[in-house]
């Protein structure tokens, strides 16, 4: 074989060679793995304006697994091991995306620019009035009817372990002032942590408190109740509401209340105990107040229990304040994954935040974002076994 023969065939050995890998590369996009990890990604739907939603699924060695979608940030399942080694989706959601368009109660969304009430939709920020759409009776809830629940946040991959979503909020995007460029990152560790990284800058003086609006129930049975599952938070305090779920301002000692949970206590031992708070929440729907001292760096809050699957999951965060919600809206009219009603208290969410309505309490933690600053707080669910 002459020697430019032989030179043509090596190129075209080579070229083959590449295309190869390069094929290889492109099916790797959709499961990558190095350490164990694996994400893979697939169609969820297409919203209204065109956009096409895609599921990312996050499995870490343990087998433990997350599964998001661009709208609303959604994490629509959240598997786990059992006492037993059974793995159970333990989270509430839908299977379709025209589900979640249709009615949800933020099952699994990310929850801004305000997590949350604001009372009658108004605040003032320099003696400039701000009204926002009043979404919940006479109040402002979740960042308003269009809040970041419903929106189509970018995914990209960021590691083979954490994916990274963004979202522009645009000046005066539901009443609030600012353009505001938002951040999160949902990491799954190989010691079954979740950890949500949230950050947030803005072109003006504005106010910011995000969220996850997951319904944990850790039976993975939802046609269970979560009465039945222990809970410790660790919060000598809690915020009284006033008829319409807005803090009243005081932050009450727990201490011989149905709201002391600084021991592992059931959630059903005291609920419908007679007592005006419980009876304004419809049960637990109020948020604790942790050692201020504390705020700002990463520290575990609370735990959760279920007995009967073993199942725990801590909850640790940098924030000042845990909304603990017992799911006293869901009433059985929904139909959730695997054509489940959601029944009376079937899921419960335990959002990490600053507090309700703090843009007009100047006495809780400020909520205030100005240009040249970093909104950044950090939430971790850990899974474990007991
Ligand atoms: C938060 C609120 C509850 C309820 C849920 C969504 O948890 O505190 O009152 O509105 O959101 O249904």
């Amino acid at each position: 074989m002459n020697r430019l023969a032989f030179i043509s065939l090596l190129s075209i050995a080579t070229l083959i060679g590449c295309k190869k890998e390069k094929d290889q590369n492109q099916m790797e996009d959709k499961s990558s793995t190095t350490t164990g990890s694996t994400i893979t990604t697939s169609d969820f739907g297409t919203l209204p304006d065109g956009k096409e939603v895609k599921m990312y699924t996050l499995q870490n060695e343990n087998g433990t697994s997350l599964s998001v979608i661009n709208y609303g940030g959604i994490i629509t399942h959240l598997k786990t091991r059992d006492k037993n080694g059974e793995f159970n989706d333990i989270v509430l959601g839908y299977d379709s995306l025209s589900s979640y368009l249709k009615s949800s109660p933020y099952f699994g969304a990310l929850i801004g620019r305000y997590g949350n009430r604001i009372a009658k939709g108004k605040f003032t920020l320099d003696d400039e009035l701000y009204t926002l759409p009043t979404n919940d009776g006479t109040n402002h809830l979740h960042g308003g009817p269009e809040g970041f629940d419903k929106v189509f946040w970018d995914i990209r991959q960021q590691s083979d372990s954490s994916l990274y979503l963004t979202y522009e909020s645009a000046d005066g995007e539901q009443g609030y002032p600012g353009k505001l460029s938002v951040a999160v990152t949902y990491s799954l560790s190989s010691n079954d942590e979740l950890t949500i990284d949230y950050k947030a800058t803005t072109d003006k003086k504005t106010v910011v408190n995000l969220t996850q609006h997951t319904y944990f129930n850790l039976t993975g049975d939802p046609t269970k109740s979560i009465l039945d599952h222990q809970l410790r938070i660790d919060a000598q305090q809690f915020l009284p509401v006033d008829a319409t779920l807005i803090p009243t301002g005081e932050l009450q000692p727990v201490a011989n209340t149905p709201f002391d949970f600084n021991t592992l206590t059931t959630i059903g031992e005291r609920i419908n105990n007679e007592n005006e708070q419980l009876k304004r929440g419809r049960g637990y729907d109020h948020c604790w107040v942790f050692n201020p001292e504390s705020n700002g760096s990463v520290r575990k809050v609370a735990e959760l229990v279920d007995p009967s699957s073993g199942r725990v999951v801590e909850v640790l965060t940098t924030e000042p304040g845990i909304q603990f919600y017992s799911g006293n809206f869901l009433d059985g009219t929904l139909v959730g994954k695997g054509g489940v009603n959601y029944n009376h208290r079937t899921g419960l969410c335990l959002e990490t935040q600053h507090f309700p309505d703090s843009p007009n309490q100047s006495n809780f933690p400020s909520v205030v974002l100005n240009p040249g600053e970093e909104y950044a707080t950090t939430t971790i669910y850990k899974f474990g076994v007991r």
